[in-house]
């Protein structure tokens, strides 16, 4: 099967969430599967740094587009994700992607998406590549229904083409001021309503002319469908007569497991859970915490609303100072939230360290250090480090919504079954409360042990979540396809 994937983010060469973990996962899980998968993402500054090795494409013409009053000058190199053999081509357009973040909220951040869309179809031209499936993520590929609908119809490359959104977050729309329609690059049919609000927002135009539309949990498909859950676009979504699908997001294990992460100088497996305990202690030593045995809480995000902070403003002061424990966190983002684990650091600089800024290398070491993790998030469409977590033998705490609720199990002492704490209200005395549980629990050794050994047994691998969007492109297509 021929797959065009397209994302605004892959890992481990552009990173700013769980998105570029799955663009980078997923591809490699269908290319195993024998899929034949081409990646397009931007070449973002300082990537080239990274050691890949670049080619240009055999046909080293530039692409030329011409969007509003813009010219734009696009060259296509060639690599591989990294680790594996799948193809990946990297959108080159220093006016575009030289920029010190991958967002920007630039006037011009529609431009650089539109120059990603349609490199990635004129890619697939020069390439002679007839994708049978064009994959998109989110609101920044989320154009690509309706340009192959439109723009590229005459193409007879495309004719087979059958295209799918991943919404990975509806919080974020791509919502651009009515004139920028202008700039697409001809008439991809915007749908009559879509500018009544006088915006042009790119999702809702996905959801409406893609082939079908998932996203990364089961509950999360649920809940965007409710305007409680859908940021406007509850309507758009239950108007697809085939309404949303969830897939769960897989783990990639190469890439976190406690028994082989390259970033633990201590490895560890669920009979020997002694290398955790070596971790732990190297990192209260490193960031001078005085907690000794105490549990060790960790939190990495991303610092923005959807993460649920807010509900620990009062909670982690009041627990710091009536428990024992301490707390690893590492995140940035609103400053509103960095100034509160700042706070927090100065405020009890024995027993917390709060890392501001992005660092693969902490994220694992956290998640291997800690004894539970904290997720209070307000809506997760998925979550993954809930499921690193659970690998790694660190209890997560999670709030019951979108992915979090799909692939963490309450604690149940009666039958002793469960994988973490699990709480519902998005208010404060229900994390007071979660947190509680944990620090109680924790006391009781074997309990304890047995919750981290569930958590550790559980499989959310990439082979095995990759098979139901096989399933789903299968049916896309209408007709048994080979491999
Ligand atoms: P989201 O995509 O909403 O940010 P996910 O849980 O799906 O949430 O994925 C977050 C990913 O980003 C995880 O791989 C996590 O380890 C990583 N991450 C988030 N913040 C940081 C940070 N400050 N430093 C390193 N990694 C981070
Ligand atoms: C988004 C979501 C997160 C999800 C990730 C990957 O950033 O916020 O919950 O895990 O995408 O799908």
């Amino acid at each position: 099967m021929r797959i065009c994937f397209i994302a605004s983010e892959v890992a481990p060469l552009a990173k700013s969430g769980g998105l570029a973990d799955v663009a980078s996962a997923l591809p490699r899980a269908l290319h195993e599967q024998g899929c034949d998968v081409r990646v397009f993402m931007p070449l973002y500054a300082g990537m080239s740094s990274v050691g890949l090795t670049l080619q240009p494409l055999s046909q080293a013409r530039a692409i030329e587009l011409h969007l509003g009053a813009q010219r734009y000058e696009v060259a296509l190199l060639h690599t591989q994700i990294p680790g594996s053999s799948v193809p990946l081509y990297l959108v080159h357009c220093p006016a575009a992607y030289d920029r010190p973040t991958l967002y920007t909220g630039d006037a011009d951040e529609h431009l650089r998406f539109l120059i990603l869309q349609h490199a990635a179809l004129q890619g697939c031209q020069r390439l002679g590549f007839a994708p049978q499936i064009v994959h998109c993520n989110d609101w920044h590929t989320a154009l690509m229904p309706s340009m192959l609908r439109s723009l590229y119809a005459w193409d007879r490359l495309f004719a087979d083409a059958r295209s799918l959104l991943s919404i990975h977050n509806i919080g974020y729309q791509g919502n651009f001021p009515a004139a920028t329609i202008a700039d697409v690059g001809g008439d991809i049919g915007v749908q009559p309503g879509t500018l009544a609000d006088g915006t042009f927002n790119w999702l809702r135009e996905g959801v409406l002319h893609a082939d079908a539309v998932t996203t990364v949990s089961p509950t999360y498909a649920r809940e965007i469908c409710t305007p409680m859950g859908a940021h406007g676009l509850d309507a758009t979504l239950r108007s697809r007569a085939d309404g949303v699908t969830g897939i769960l997001n897989g783990v990639d294990y190469q890439e976190w497991n406690p028994a082989a992460d390259r970033y633990l100088k201590h490895h560890y497996t669920p009979q020997d859970m002694s290398g955790k305990a070596a971790t732990k202690r190297t990192l209260l030593d490193w960031f001078n915490l005085e907690t000794g045995d105490a549990p060790l809480l960790g939190i990495v995000s991303r610092l923005t609303v959807q993460k649920g902070f807010d509900l620990l403003f009062e909670v982690l002061p009041d627990i710091l100072t009536t428990r024992d424990l301490g707390i690893l966190a590492l995140g940035s983002g609103d400053a509103l939230y960095e100034t509160f684990f700042t706070g927090l650091q100065q405020r009890f600089p024995e027993r917390v360290m709060f890392h501001c800024g992005y660092s693969d290398e902490l994220a694992h070491l956290i998640e291997a250090a800690s004894d539970m993790f904290l997720m209070p998030s307000m809506y997760e469409p998925c979550g993954l480090n809930q499921m690193y977590s659970l690998k790694y033998g660190t209890v997560p705490i999670v709030r019951r919504t979108g992915g979090l609720a799909d692939s963490v199990q309450a604690w149940d002492p009666s039958t002793r079954s469960g994988t973490g704490i699990v709480f519902n209200d998005f208010d404060a005395s229900a994390v007071r409360w979660a947190l509680g549980t944990a620090l109680d629990l924790y006391q009781d050794r074997d309990t304890w042990k047995r919750l981290v050994r569930n958590g550790m047994a559980q499989d959310f691998s990439w082979p095995r979540q990759s098979r139901q969007y096989l399933d789903l492109y299968r049916r896309l297509l209408g007709a048994p396809v080979r491999i």
